[in-house]
């Protein structure tokens, strides 16, 4: 494997700069102290075993948030221009996501209004006008009308504007395509306009989708969220690939109710770097991790961003959808072969050890053991996040 350490500057690069970020977003950058004055408090907290394993929780977590909210399909980048359609079963439910003329998108149900066929049967990116049904030709347009019927002559009293393709409250927040899975009302307000700014500013909307990939993992979807909230594993688990590259040093961290932004400085960091080069490369300096609520991971790498959305499947089973995004499509050899580089050392990195240490810790808590977990103060970050989410899991409605 290649050391990300050796991975040069693509020739082509855009580069981003303090300036160019939002300004809460400088603001938090600036308050990251020297790796030297960097400290960090223990702290007490545990979780059940049940919260990962039980069906009971699941069930909960399902009508309480993944049902209840709007949650993150794909990214409006995998959907760049009017004509794109993609279709992602992710959450065990067949969507469309379109982005129409008029350059809305919009998501459906993968449902033929005739007999419930899938209109789209693979998960690639197709571009078109229309969308027919394999199986008697019915044709949608993108907005979901539906505009051809074969033989519509043989329907007696068909009526054609009540057989539109089901759609589902939609929405682009920050370049992340959510959506309301139930069909019923969206309720928007556990999404973060500061996180949709700093998505902005990081230019998550305009990217160019790199490369993507699927993982199907044998874990609980917080099992594998767990690794991207705290910093105690990086110098573990990856000590052969990224480790060398982090410190055990504190985030600097803001929390916008169930949503979360982790600033850290590199290896050496001190405030006065930020201002040494003004036109130089922020990412070179920072690392930005985010979770989006409830399940939308960013962390930003010098010279592309990945972006995972992790979809519970069941208790133990989660769908990861992992987007490498760089600023635009590489331009020259030298870029691509940088890109190519990152990508495989990325899905080596989070494939291969975040994924499997996923997997390992959820084959443990199916044996009951432990009947806690327990955190450190270097994952503080976790016990913060699962309180925001533990109070809509207890809420009324
Ligand atoms: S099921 Fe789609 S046209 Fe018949
Ligand atoms: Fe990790």
């Amino acid at each position: 494997m290649s050391s990300a350490a050796t991975i040069e500057k693509p020739s082509n690069r855009r580069v981003t700069t303090l300036a160019m970020l939002n300004p809460n977003l400088q603001a938090a950058i600036r308050r990251i102290p020297a790796e030297k004055d960097a400290t960090t408090d223990p702290i007490a907290a545990t979780r059940p075993n049940a919260i990962f394993t039980s069906r009971d929780h699941f069930d909960l977590e399902q009508a309480k948030i993944f049902r209840r909210y709007p949650v993150p399909v794909t990214l409006s980048a995998l959907l760049s221009e009017p004509g794109m359609v993609v279709a992602d079963d992710g959450y065990g439910l067949p969507l469309i996501i379109a982005r129409g003329r008029d350059g809305e998108v919009r998501a459906f149900i993968n449902a033929c209004q005739h007999k419930g066929s899938k209109l789209l049967e693979d998960c690639e990116v197709h571009k078109q006008g229309r969308l027919t049904c394999p199986y008697h030709a019915w044709t949608y347009g993108l907005d979901g009308k539906l505009v051809g019927v074969a033989r519509a002559d043989m329907f007696d009293g068909l009526e054609k504007d009540k057989r539109g393709l089901k759609a589902l409250p939609t929405r682009e927040w920050g370049g992340v395509i959510y959506v309301q899975l139930d069909g019923g009302e969206a309720d928007w307000s556990q999404l973060s306009d500061q996180i949709a700014d700093d998505f902005e500013s990081l230019g998550i909307p305009t990217a160019h989708v790199y490369g993507r990939k699927s993982f199907e993992l044998k874990a609980n979807w917080k099992v594998v969220l767990e690794p991207f909230l705290e910093g105690y594993h990086v110098q573990r688990l990856h000590a052969a690939s990224i480790g060398d590259l982090f410190v055990d040093a504190p985030n600097i961290v803001d929390t916008f109710g169930a949503n979360v932004r982790q600033l850290s400085g590199r290896v050496g960091y001190s405030p006065a770097m930020l201002d040494e080069d003004p036109s130089g490369n922020v990412h070179k300096l920072v690392t930005h991790a985010y979770t989006a609520f409830p399940n939308c991971v960013v962390v930003t790498s010098q010279y592309y961003t990945s972006v995972m959305l992790l979809k519970p499947r069941d208790v133990d089973r989660t769908t990861v959808h992992y987007f490498m995004l760089t600023p635009e499509p590489a331009t020259t050899p030298k870029a691509e072969e940088v890109f190519k580089r990152s990508y495989e050392l990325i899905v080596q990195v989070f494939g291969g050890e975040d994924f499997r240490a996923a997997e390992i810790s959820q084959e443990g808590l199916n044996a009951g053991v432990p009947e806690t977990t327990v955190y450190c103060g270097l994952e503080e970050n976790i016990v913060r996040y699962y309180d925001a989410l533990e109070k809509l899991l207890t809420a009324n409605r």
